[in-house]
């Protein structure tokens, strides 16, 4: 429902068990890396997102055949023939720039209009655009769209600006079919890009060193079908480990992702949480009153994720002391801060990539407005918190990348309900 809304009461502790979803952000790309198969995917446990949705309905405009059983997604790309993706879609999702590689390498022509999405940023794609011009793709600009011609493309070695995730993610997607041998170095080091050469390397890719800043790829001429299960979801196990720190209680989760999830368990231990991890499973409880973070940054992975950011500042609002954020990675990821001025918070801007929380307030409830994915998200954690009701609209953006949070939520005790 497009102008649903959640209303949240806060107060109740959080405890039980949950087994977090697949991610968005490995889910996405591997969906995309799909139509490289000359062959069938199964794509087991995929979350019930609106951004996995209109994913499949840019691989059915391209006349992939996509069939949904439960949460599994059957991609079979081998008649694919459209290679122009509908400009109305790809606005309406950012990540539709992740079907660059892919579409260039399976129809060695492509065109593709500047992605939508969250209002974060400007979120130019310079670095895909460029890495690929440096491997021979040619790029002619029409209208509003880029057309991307790659007849003549070559492996070599290239080196990013910035270890940007869509455009290793996209390089690789490219590489995995192109003659040669192709070394992207100052690549992105993302959970996520690992997820997405592991599902590459099962179809028979020849990728080498991800994780790491250097990644190697061998080009092959055939990449088979094969079934696969997307990681679990670190920023939504963050979510929910952050709600448990607001709230209180002990909550389990499954499919965690805890190696994935250092950082922020680290900070979250430091300010007073207890957590246990074993294998994939967090336990993680809050009795006490906890202290302030002092300084969180974010960063490219391994650092403190920014899609992070805007949880970490609301639960440093119930904390004792001061706390100060810096968001290095995009430069507008504080629009939630005039919405939870509107339920009180005092919050002082020092800059459009800083600001700084004084501890220990408390929200008094009221009608807020998600912007972006994870802001909104964030409106929601500070309802758990509020004295009175939150009401927090404009959901749809949350249910981009949470398949449903209010069911989570709700099942661990919370009072959340979407209207
Ligand atoms: N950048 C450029 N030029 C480019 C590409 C990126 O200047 O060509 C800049 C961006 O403007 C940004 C920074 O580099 O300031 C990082 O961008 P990156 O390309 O790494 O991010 P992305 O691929 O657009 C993915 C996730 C984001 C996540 C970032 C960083 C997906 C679908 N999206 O975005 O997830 O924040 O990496 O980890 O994988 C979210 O899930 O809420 C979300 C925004």
């Amino acid at each position: 429902m497009k102008n649903s809304k959640f209303v949240v009461r806060g107060g109740n502790e959080l405890n039980g068990e949950i087994t977090i979803q697949a991610s968005k952000n490995a889910t996405l790309p591997i969906m995309s890396a799909a139509l490289l198969a000359d062959g069938s995917i199964k794509l087991k446990n995929c979350p019930n997102i609106s951004d996995v949705a209109n994913m499949v309905k840019i691989l059915k405009s391209l006349n992939v055949k996509v069939k949904k059983i439960k949460n599994n997604y059957i991609i079979n790309p081998q008649n694919a023939s459209n290679s122009q993706i509908d400009c109305e879609l790809a606005k309406s999702m950012r990540s539709s720039i992740f079907l660059l590689g892919s579409t260039l390498s399976k129809f060695k022509t492509t065109t593709i209009s500047m992605p939508g999405g969250c209002k974060i940023g400007a979120r130019p794609i310079d670095i895909s655009v460029n890495s690929l011009k440096k491997l021979g793709v040619k790029v002619v600009p029409q209208g509003d769209c880029l057309f991307f011609d790659a007849t003549k493309a070559k492996a070599k070695k290239i080196k990013l600006r910035l270890p940007s995730v869509s455009a290793t993610e996209n390089l690789i997607q490219f590489a995995c079919k192109l003659k040669g041998k192709t070394v992207i170095k100052n690549c992105a080091r993302e959970p996520e890009v690992v997820d997405l050469c592991n599902f590459l390397n099962l179809m028979g890719a020849k990728i080498f060193g991800a994780g790491t800043s250097k990644i190697t790829i061998i080009g092959v001429d055939k990449l088979v079908g094969v079934e696969y299960q997307p990681i679990g979801d670190r920023i939504v196990a963050g979510t929910i480990m952050i709600a448990v720190a607001i709230c209180g209680g002990e909550v389990v989760l499954k499919n965690g992702v805890p190696y994935q999830n250092k950082k922020l368990i680290k900070i979250l231990s430091s300010m007073g949480c207890k957590i246990n991890i074993k294998n994939d499973i967090i336990t993680i409880s809050r009795q006490n009153k906890l202290s302030s973070a002092k300084l969180i940054s974010t960063g490219c992975y391994p650092s403190f994720p920014t899609d992070l950011q805007s949880q970490m500042l609301v639960l440093s609002l119930f904390v004792e002391g001061k706390t100060r954020i810096v968001e290095t990675v995009f430069e507008n990821r504080f629009l939630i801060v005039g919405e939870l001025k509107k339920l009180g918070a005092r919050i002082k801007t020092l800059n459009n990539r800083e600001v700084e929380i004084e501890g220990m307030q408390f929200l008094k409830g009221g009608e807020v407005l998600a912007q972006d994915l994870r802001g909104g998200a964030s409106l929601v954690l500070a309802g758990l918190m509020g004295k009175a009701a939150t009401i927090v609209s404009n959901i749809a953006c949350i249910d981009r990348g949470y398949d449903s949070l209010e069911k989570m939520l709700s099942r661990l005790g919370a009072d959340i309900k979407r209207q």
